[in-house]
């Protein structure tokens, strides 16, 4: 639905606000679209200079719509969520996220694929995928051992448990954790820094530091997004997914 996604473009940035508060900003299918059409646009567009993402100071967002799990299983490839995740981790042009309360599963592993984080100091960052029954996407099981070492990322991907912003700020998710109150200002402020630069020193700076991983991060988020396709028809992730949506905890005690 349009009006869970806005998208303004002014002073040069292309800003996405992520507004489905009465779900927390749990993203549907039309709204991962939605943000890929925006990112599509503002690559298409030579007077954007960069993007900034961002939810409410309460709310970046609670992740993939947890009904839409058990009720659209994914295909690898061609959903409207992959083709967001190829968008962000493709984008030319640079990526600023404020991000304020949950920031859960692909909430996280989508700030991996921005240039610029702002955290505000309730926001609370989680990959619940391994408690959901699931695995990692958005090549964060590639992209999160390279930037927060390994011991930091296992216990984040293994364990799933949240974590806030000073814990991701020292894993290298969060470039800074500034006021509630000031979050968007602050990375609207670094958004329109990065429009007023040499707009090409910057997209072949973000290029050049990218370019060692860009091949693999494509790959592993295709062989990630097979075995998720998998993970969401095992008993396991059924389990996980009905626990949440009837507000119980989930019994894995009868697999092997
Ligand atoms: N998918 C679908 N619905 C979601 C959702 C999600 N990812 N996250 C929240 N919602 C819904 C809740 O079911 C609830 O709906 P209801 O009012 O119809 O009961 C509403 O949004 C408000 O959520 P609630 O859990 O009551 O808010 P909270 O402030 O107590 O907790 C969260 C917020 C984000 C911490 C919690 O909702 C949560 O953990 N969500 C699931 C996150 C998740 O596992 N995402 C998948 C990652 S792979």
């Amino acid at each position: 639905m349009a009006s869970h996604v806005i998208v303004e473009t002014r002073e040069r940035v292309t800003r996405i606000e992520l507004n489905r508060p009465e779900k927390k900003n749990a993203l549907s299918p039309e709204m991962y679209a939605a943000i890929a059409q925006a990112l599509a646009a503002a690559e298409a567009d030579a007077q954007v200079r960069a993007v900034l993402i961002h939810g409410q100071s309460g709310c970046f967002t609670s992740g993939n719509d947890v009904r839409d799990f058990l009720e659209l299983p994914r295909g690898p490839g061609d959903s409207p969520a992959a083709g967001f995740l190829r968008a962000i981790s493709t984008a030319k042009k640079p990526l600023v996220a404020a991000v304020g309360g949950p920031a859960i599963g692909v909430g996280t592993t989508m700030l991996l694929h921005c240039d610029l984080v702002y955290a505000a100091p309730n926001a609370r960052l989680q990959m619940p995928f391994v408690p959901l029954g699931l695995l990692p996407e958005a090549a964060s099981s590639l992209l999160l051992p390279a930037m927060a070492g390994y011991r930091r990322a296992a216990e984040m991907l293994l364990l799933g448990a949240p974590f806030g912003a000073e814990k991701a700020l020292a894993a290298g998710i969060v470039t800074e954790i500034v006021p509630e109150a000031e979050l968007l200002e602050r990375a609207r402020a670094a958004a329109l820094a990065l429009a007023a630069q040499p707009p090409a020193s910057v997209r072949m700076t973000k290029e050049l530091m990218k370019r060692s991983l860009a091949q693999a991060v494509q790959e592993r988020m295709t062989e990630e997004l097979r075995l998720f396709g998998e993970r969401l028809q095992a008993p396991e992730a059924k389990e996980a997914l009905r626990a949440f949506m009837e507000k119980r905890k989930p019994d894995f005690s009868k697999f092997s």
